[in-house]
């Protein structure tokens, strides 16, 4: 499996752990304030990074150079300010807020990179 893979597998597992803890966090606590930040690190950290790895594996030609390396930082990074600041905002801090806009756009640039390395010309 390319490098950009295991990365993504990695990532993606760490997120997946957290995401379920957050999950049964609010079950058993009964307070299920903070379901936005459990709902996206689930969609966006475990089950669109795990994509990733997976589109990577099955087109390892797509998975050289440097683009993909490019692509899964600046995913990961957005993932990673998005989600503690939607954390804090969900609990009621506003002025989180900012924060949950710069980290959303840094993983909208993650995904225009997947799009650009999806519809690039190599085989
Ligand atoms: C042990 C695992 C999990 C537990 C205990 C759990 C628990 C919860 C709880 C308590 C809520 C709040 C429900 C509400 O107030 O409406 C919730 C919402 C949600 N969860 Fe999970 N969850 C788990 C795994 C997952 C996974 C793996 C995903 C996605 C891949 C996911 C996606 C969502 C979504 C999208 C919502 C928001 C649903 C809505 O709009 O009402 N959850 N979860
Ligand atoms: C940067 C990316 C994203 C942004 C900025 C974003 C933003 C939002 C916003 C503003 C809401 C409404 C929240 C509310 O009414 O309280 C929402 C809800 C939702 N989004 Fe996203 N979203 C993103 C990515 C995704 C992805 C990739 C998925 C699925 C794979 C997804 C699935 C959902 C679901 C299931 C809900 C309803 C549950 C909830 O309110 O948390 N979102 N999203």
């Amino acid at each position: 499996m390319p490098r950009v893979s295991q990365l993504f597998f990695k990532t993606a597992t760490v997120f997946f752990l957290v995401g379920i803890i957050l999950g049964l966090q609010m079950g058993i606590s009964g307070n299920h304030a903070a379901f936005p930040a459990h709902a996206h690190l689930n969609l966006l950290g475990w089950v669109s990074s795990a994509i990733f790895g997976i589109y990577y594996a099955l087109n390892p030609v797509r998975a050289r150079g440097r683009l993909p390396m490019i692509q899964f930082a600046v995913f990961t990074a957005g993932v990673v300010i998005m989600i503690p600041a939607l954390y804090f905002l969900s609990l009621g801090n506003t002025n989180m807020e900012p924060l949950v806009g710069i980290g959303s756009f840094i993983v909208l640039a993650g995904v225009l990179l997947f799009t650009a390395v999806v519809f690039s010309t190599e085989a």
